[in-house]
Formats: C-alpha cells, sequence, structure tokens
C-alpha cells in the first residue's frame, strides 16, 4: 500500500484541504469547537448508518464521533472525499446538518462525515491514518 505524508500546519479550525490519494480525494478537516459539539451531541441510534466505517479501528465500532476522528479531542477528521451513493466528491461547509453536501443527489453529512439524510447508504470512510509529528499526517 502506498502512502503519502500531507502538511496540515497551516489549516485553521474550520477549514480543510482535498489531497488525491491512490487516485481519490481525501478530505482532512480542523475542525472548530463548534463543529465537534454538534457531532457528539448526536444520538448514534439516530444515525442511518450506525457502523463508525473507521479503517483504523475494528468494523463493528459504533459510529460515536470518538470513533471517526485521527485525535482524542476530535479536532481532526480524515475521511475519502467519495459519495458513498454513487461516489460523486461531495462539498464541504454545506447541507443541513453543517459538514459536507453530495449534490448529485442530495446526500446530506454531518460534521463527522456521518450520512443523515439522503440516498446514501453508509458514512464517509476513515482511511489508514496517523499523525506522525505535530503537523504531518500520513494516509496509508
Ligand atoms: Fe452522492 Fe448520489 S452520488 S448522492
Amino acid at each position: 500500500l502506498s502512502s503519502i505524508r500531507v502538511d496540515v500546519g497551516a489549516l485553521e479550525p474550520g477549514s480543510q484541504l482535498t489531497v488525491k490519494w491512490l487516485g481519490k480525494p481525501v478530505f482532512i478537516r480542523r475542525r472548530t469547537q463548534e463543529e465537534i459539539d454538534a457531532a457528539r451531541a448526536v444520538d448514534v441510534s439516530d444515525l442511518p448508518d450506525p457502523i463508525a466505517q473507521n479503517e483504523n479501528i475494528s468494523g463493528s465500532e459504533p459510529a460515536l464521533d470518538q470513533n471517526r476522528t485521527l485525535d482524542e479531542a476530535g479536532e481532526w477528521l480524515v475521511m475519502m472525499g467519495v459519495c458513498t451513493h454513487l461516489g460523486c466528491v461531495p462539498l464541504g461547509d454545506a447541507g443541513d446538518f453543517g459538514g459536507w453536501f453530495c449534490p448529485c443527489h442530495g446526500s446530506h453529512y454531518d460534521t463527522a462525515g456521518r450520512i443523515r439524510r439522503g440516498p446514501a447508504p453508509t458514512n464517509l470512510p476513515v482511511p489508514v491514518a496517523e499523525f506522525v509529528d505535530e503537523t504531518t499526517i500520513k494516509l496509508g
């Protein structure tokens, strides 16, 4: 598996960058406290997809916000930027849940990248990722 390193030192809270990895977009977002609080206030039983979809943890863990982020504080969210419906690239800072919106057929994702409304069946997947130093995330 080929891995890449991404310098995230310039990312301010409330902003994100998109990198290409293995031919697909990957979203790296540094979340604000408001985004973290909103994601953590959600009851997993209200989610269409109750599974974390995080390759860094067991495949059956629940879709708690804490099971989606790279760090314990929940500031860093890394996920594939590919709608789980038919593969369009969702838009950031958009949709009815303050996260991402896929304009192709109207899927709304929340601030943890979890599907909340629309035809997409599952949460945006979190790929294998880790911090290798304070400002560098390694994908893969
Ligand atoms: Fe995103 Fe259909 S591809 S809603």
